[in-house]
């Protein structure tokens, strides 16, 4: 039989996760361990980069955990762990550092953004901006964020990295250092490909941006009956079309196109029922996950012993990759 293919992926503990986290990365993890030797992590180094608070940071870890084995995943199929109890990929990252440029990397989204939004400067300060004593007090990690990355998924060998769209370019940026370091080192790591699944690569808020921990426009995935009722009714819709779009798309993600056709056509303008039959198809749908996570969450030791052997198969293969790379590097003497 040929080899699995490796799937890598991650998610920030930095805060509750909400159904765009789910439906564009978090469900891909379950459907897709069957089919791939997978590696799914809790991101808590890239999580410093916006939060630092020890005991904020180790709680939210444990959540994260949690939800992992909640939404489904299966530890004994799936090596569950914790991005920092594979500090491999700590040192693979500084001999990215070395490899790849300034330039290029103030090239990354999750940079430019924290840099804010130029349009209004004037030509001179935008010529500022670019010498770099003149940038705001960004946090080296977040310039190195896609660094990071980078060696959490080539460090494990991974084929495919299924996120959601925002995280593209972090996945190509993985893809270019792979090639970096195959040119320069010779054949080493394998080209990754990241994996978005398309009708849920966005999935929008309550208003009409994108779902995010860091907009409040969250409906969050382990919510309960109270919670998805209020979030749901407070979706902002656009009062002008026969459709409310959000709740519309939100709706797709739970019943099929040919349901949701006859529930909107019978009911064209009426947003308060629509979002009652949205709000009611959620409740259904995050009620067993919210009991087998409130289930899970009463045996601590039995969760952390799941990180704990997670956390060893990710170190074996993550060292057995440095051995080749210091190597290849000429970091080990022999
Ligand atoms: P957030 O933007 O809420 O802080 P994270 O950065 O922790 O979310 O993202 C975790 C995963 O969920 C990533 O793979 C990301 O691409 C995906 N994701 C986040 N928000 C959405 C969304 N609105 N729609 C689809 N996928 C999303
Ligand atoms: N940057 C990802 C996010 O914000 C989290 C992450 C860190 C990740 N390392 C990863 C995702 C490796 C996939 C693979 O969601």
């Amino acid at each position: 039989m040929a080899e699995k293919k490796v799937l890598v992926s991650g998610v920030k503990p930095t805060g509750r996760p909400h159904i765009g986290n789910y439906f564009g990365a978090m469900k891909q993890f379950v459907e897709l361990g069957n089919l791939y030797e997978s590696h799914v992590f809790i991101a808590d180094l890239h999580a410093i980069t916006s939060l630092q608070n020890g005991k904020e940071l180790s709680q939210n870890s444990f959540e994260v955990l949690l939800d992992y084995l909640a939404i489904g995943l299966d530890p004994k199929k799936i090596a569950i762990y914790k991005q920092s109890d594979v500090p491999q990929v700590t040192e693979l990252t500084w001999i990215f550092n070395c490899l790849i440029t300034m330039p290029y990397l103030a090239r990354a989204h999750a940079f430019k953004a924290a840099l804010g939004d130029l349009t209004d400067a004037t030509p001179s300060q935008r010529l500022l901006v670019k010498k770099l004593e003149q940038l705001p007090e960004i946090n080296v990690g977040v310039f190195e964020y896609p660094l990071l990355m980078a060696a959490d998924i080539l460090i494990q060998g991974a084929d495919v990295v299924p996120v959601g769209a925002d995280q593209k370019q972090h996945v190509e940026i993985a893809r270019d250092v792979a090639l970096k370091f195959n040119n320069t080192f010779g054949e080493t790591f394998k080209l990754p490909e990241a994996l978005i699944v398309d009708n849920v690569a966005t999935v929008p808020g309550t208003d009409s941006r994108k779902m995010s921990k860091s907009y409040g426009n969250t409906i969050e995935l382990f919510a309960t009956d109270e919670e998805i009722e209020r979030a749901v009714m407070g979706i902002v819709t656009d009062s002008a079309g026969e459709t409310p779009e959000n709740v519309f798309k939100i709706h797709q993600l739970l019943r099929s196109k040919e349901e949701l056709d006859k529930l909107y056509d019978a009911n064209k303008g009426k947003y308060k029922v629509l979002k009652e039959a949205l709000a009611e198809d959620l409740k259904k749908f995050i009620k067993p996950m919210r009991e087998k996570r409130m289930a899970l969450s009463k045996d601590r030791k039995q969760a952390l012993s799941i990180l704990e052997s997670g956390g060893r198969q990710a170190r074996l293969r993550a060292e057995k990759k440095m051995e080749e790379v210091r190597k290849k590097v000429g970091l080990t003497l022999s």
